[in-house]
């Protein structure tokens, strides 16, 4: 039979989706299995990496299910959330839970980095301030906080990098997601030396690092026997989300944009190099990471509850469906009648980097209703989009194509409301599965099925265009202004 198709796998934080697509670009089979992450205490995010595995096997029956032949995979690409610290035993076994990237414990630990390496070479080598989200300081946390455990460590890796060892046995990382763990030289794309020995990290300790189209690996026997997949499938490195559900939307040239709602939310901009300055400790906290093709980079600002933002208000307050839900905010006019959310659920990295921050409501009066509430939820997860847009105009990086994927690409309600807090128009692709899709391509370049980007079919040719209400852009002008300046008055208090 021919190897005709590809997956994508993506461990995000809220599910894993798997998806198969042919060399054309069309998805044939989708598989997908939800989960929650663990808080046990306000800033703190948990996850069994066992979890993501047991999703896996799940979402991969589905796709067998839909009559997908485990002979027609040519090749696989893994995409996941960033960041979020996986360690394994001398067993190869799993160390309790994985510490996610919406955890921010580490506040503590990310200025001892600093002092140790020094604030400079820091950014020098890394291309990043360290902030509480980044992998490195969640390995100080463990050696201060649980030494029993942290004695026991042989393997540290990220959670797709899990995934791509579960799979084949294999360790590897690719360069976008290292990027993320303030241990990679983001200019050399390998990793710093210089930073590992400084935190007293064995080098042993972390996975090969690899270009993301880079073949790893195989599927082994064993992994052949638990998920159905065919013995010796092709596995490439794959990437961190963002960079993986960029590319699956096409954006990997400067020039372009992506907005990005998931459980987090993020604007990213493909750079040709680096580095943009750091010039003040707001511009510190837009990253600038590796993208995931060779010789190119990104910035990336990053809002830690936007999708869950949402899920959390849903779940909290109702039982509905989401379009039951959200049915009502067209009637609720811009502004959300003067009231304004603050999505800061678990802290805030970009622009803040304030691990103290919580949400808040403001503003509220007698005819407030629901819908109020959901469209002011809405209108304040793209105020902190705006935030980190407008870090990145900063920079003068500029974005004459700006997209959005995921969340907020899927509700037209929500992407009027982001299109006219942004002030500009946002082209998306109808029932494009971002970050697995991208995962699928990597796997289409590292198999051979393409030669590079350019080589893609006409997929990115379709996008469709939510144009602005240029009298709701300039009311949400305003409204972020006074967005910004409600946390500067609340923030005292955060810190009491
Ligand atoms: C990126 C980040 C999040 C996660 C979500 O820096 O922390 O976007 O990748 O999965």
């Amino acid at each position: 039979m021919d190897k005709e198709l590809l997956m994508g796998i993506d461990i995000g934080t809220q599910g894993t989706k798997i998806l198969v697509v042919d060399t054309n670009g069309h998805t044939v089979a989708v598989g997908s299995y939800s989960y929650d992450f663990y808080v046990p205490k306000a800033g703190w995010a948990e996850q069994d990496p066992l979890q993501w595995w047991h999703a896996v096997q799940k979402s991969l029956k589905q796709i067998w299910d839909k009559g997908i032949k485990p002979d027609q995979i040519r090749g696989i690409g893994v995409s996941g959330q960033m960041h979020s610290l996986v360690l394994l035993d001398e067993n190869k076994e799993e160390l309790g839970n994985a510490i996610l990237w919406n955890d921010v414990r580490t506040h503590k630990e990310c200025t001892e980095i600093e002092q140790i390496v020094g604030k400079s070479s820091v950014l020098g080598i890394t291309r990043n301030a360290v902030l509480p989200g980044f992998t490195a300081p969640k390995l100080l946390w463990v050696r201060k906080h649980e030494p029993e455990r942290f004695a026991r460590i042989r393997h540290v890796m990220l959670p797709k990098d899990y995934i791509v060892f579960k799979l084949s046995g294999v360790f590897s990382c690719d360069v976008s997601d290292a990027s993320g763990t303030a241990l990679l030289d983001t200019k050399k794309r390998m990793w710093s030396r210089e930073m590992v020995e400084a935190l007293g990290i064995p080098l042993a300790w972390l996975p090969e690092v690899h270009e993301s189209q880079t073949i790893v690996g195989n599927v082994s026997q064993h992994a052949a026997t638990v998920t159905e997949l065919a013995v010796g499938t092709e596995i490439v490195a794959g990437a961190g989300d963002n960079a993986a559900a960029a590319l699956g939307n096409g954006i990997y040239e400067e020039g372009s944009g992506i907005v990005s709602v998931g459980t987090s939310g993020t604007v990213f901009a493909p750079l040709k190099q680096l580095p943009i300055v750091h010039d003040d400790e707001q511009l510190a906290t837009l990253h600038q990471f590796c993208h995931c093709l060779p010789d190119t980079w990104h910035a990336m600002g990053v809002t830690l509850s936007a999708g869950m933002s949402l899920n959390w208000f849903k779940h909290t307050f109702s039982e509905e469906s989401y379009d039951a839900f959200l049915a009502g905010i067209d009637d609720i006019p811009a502004g959300a009648g003067g009231l304004y959310y603050l999505p800061y659920l678990n802290g805030e990295r970009t622009p803040h980097n304030d691990p103290d921050a919580r949400g808040v409501f403001f503003g509220i009066h007698y005819q407030h209703t629901r819908d109020h509430f959901t469209r002011a939820v809405l209108e304040g997860v793209s105020y902190s989009l705006r935030d980190c847009y407008e870090l990145i105009k900063r920079c003068n990086v500029s974005i004459n194509d700006l997209y959005v994927t995921g969340g907020a690409s899927k509700s037209p309600a929500w992407r009027q409301i982001l299109t006219d807090v942004l002030g500009r128009g946002l082209t998306f692709f109808d029932g494009r599965e971002g970050p697995a899709f991208g995962a699928s391509l990597l796997a289409g370049l590292g198999t051979g099925v393409w030669e590079n980007a350019k080589a893609f079919p006409a997929f990115f040719d379709t996008g469709n265009e939510t144009a602005m209400i240029h009298e709701n852009a300039k009311q949400y002008d305003t409204g972020y202004h006074m967005y910004k300046k409600i946390y500067d008055h609340v923030k005292p208090l955060f810190h009491s």
